[in-house]
């Protein structure tokens, strides 16, 4: 199959690109470069040994998608693109919803036009807001989301789903991703963000090679084991065999929503010292006040991709954390030299 991938050398499309090419597919990618760059691509060329049809370029710039889609006959889109930081939404919500949701929009009526109706998009499990219970399954409530960001992810699958309500030949796939972390073993393409990150392992990697000096730890009051914060993560090159499995079993056309997590939940001082043991030496951290609109425990019910899909995951934390800091100690500046 020849797949567009919107956003595909960002940190989540850049491992989906490289296993399905493995896969035997073809990638063609349209990416602004707005939080990535043109080497993540040549990586994923240089690990696959396969070509990829690069455009550089925005999903709102409908004439550039018509031409995509003109020179290309694409079976399917799977729509990484899109800003993703929770405080930043709130700080920016028109960007936000400008380019998440509007450059939803413009992509739908560019594959509209062209007649491509399956599309798989990077849903969330912020839609599920504060949970309704745990662990976390497809028809627990959706809505209630805190930030832009999350109310963003939210209206696409409405938009989304409204579609194929319009049109029944559409085949619309949600993929509620859990937390991604890690990356792939070869240490050559990994998450790459921009100055200090906000998110807890990226933020572990660069205290663990010293670039920062101790983990703050957002909370240990919360009803958890140890009084921290639970959340699934999941590997990101499982996370990215997730995508091939939506590809390639979902045949007929209608609505699918598939959670892709683990199902086990770590706390950040579980994280902690799971990344001590990856990288060998003790990591200095300190506990802080709970970060604003942090939730105690968020984790998976993902029997149903299994079911479904065939598809679950198989890395454990401690493949997470040594993949990131084989990553991080290969690429102590990410992609740039
Ligand atoms: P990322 O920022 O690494 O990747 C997004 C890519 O999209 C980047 O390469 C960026 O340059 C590109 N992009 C952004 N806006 C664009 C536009 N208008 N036109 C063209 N390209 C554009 O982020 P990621 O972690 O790989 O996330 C990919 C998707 O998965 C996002 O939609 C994100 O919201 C979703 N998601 C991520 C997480 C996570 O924790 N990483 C969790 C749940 C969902
Ligand atoms: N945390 C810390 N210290 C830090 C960073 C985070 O203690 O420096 C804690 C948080 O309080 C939370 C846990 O680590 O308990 C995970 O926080 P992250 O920021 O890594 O991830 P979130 O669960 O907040 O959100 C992430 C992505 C969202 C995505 C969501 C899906 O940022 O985009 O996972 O569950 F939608």
């Amino acid at each position: 199959m020849k797949i567009l991938v919107t956003g595909g050398a960002g940190y989540i499309g850049s491992h989906t690109c490289v296993e399905l090419l493995g896969s035997g597919h073809d990638v063609v990618i349209v990416d602004n470069f707005r939080n990535a760059s043109a080497e993540s691509v040549r990586r994923v060329e240089k690990l696959s040994g396969k070509k990829v049809a690069l455009y550089e370029g925005d999903i709102r710039d409908g004439k550039l998608l018509d031409r995509i889609f003109c020179e290309h006959e694409i079976d399917s889109v799977i729509h990484f693109a899109g800003l993703k930081a929770v405080g930043e939404s709130c700080a920016k919500p028109i960007e936000y919803y400008d380019n998440n949701i509007y450059g939803t929009l413009v992509l739908l009526q560019a594959m509209k036009k062209a007649g491509c109706k399956k599309i798989v998009f990077s849903s969330s499990a912020t839609v599920y807001g504060t949970p309704e219970r745990l662990p976390l399954d497809e028809t627990c409530a959706v809505g209630g989301t805190t930030n832009p960001y999350g109310s963003s992810k939210y209206f696409q699958e409405i938009m989304l789903s409204d579609v194929y309500k319009s049109d029944d030949e559409w085949t619309v796939v949600l993929l509620r991703y859990f937390n991604p972390v890690g990356a792939h073993e070869s240490g050559q393409i990994g998450e790459d963000p921009k100055g200090i990150p906000n998110n807890l392992t990226p933020y572990i990697a660069k205290v663990a090679i010293g670039e920062l000096k101790e983990v703050g730890v957002f909370g240990n009051d919360y009803p958890t084991h140890d009084g921290t914060g639970v959340r699934d993560y999941i590997h990101v090159v499982d996370l990215a065999k997730g995508h091939v499995a939506a590809i390639e079993k979902i045949t007929k056309a209608g609505v699918y929503t598939y959670n892709l997590g683990t199902g086990v939940g770590y706390s950040v001082l579980d994280v902690i010292h799971a990344f001590e043991k990856a990288c060998g030496h003790a990591l200095a951290y300190a506990i802080k006040p709970r970060r604003a609109g942090d939730i105690a425990a968020c984790y998976a019910d993902a029997s149903k991709a299994k079911r479904e899909l065939g598809w679950e995951a198989k890395l454990g934390i401690d493949d997470m954390c040594a993949s990131l800091w084989n990553w991080q100690k290969k690429n102590p500046n990410g992609y740039a030299k």
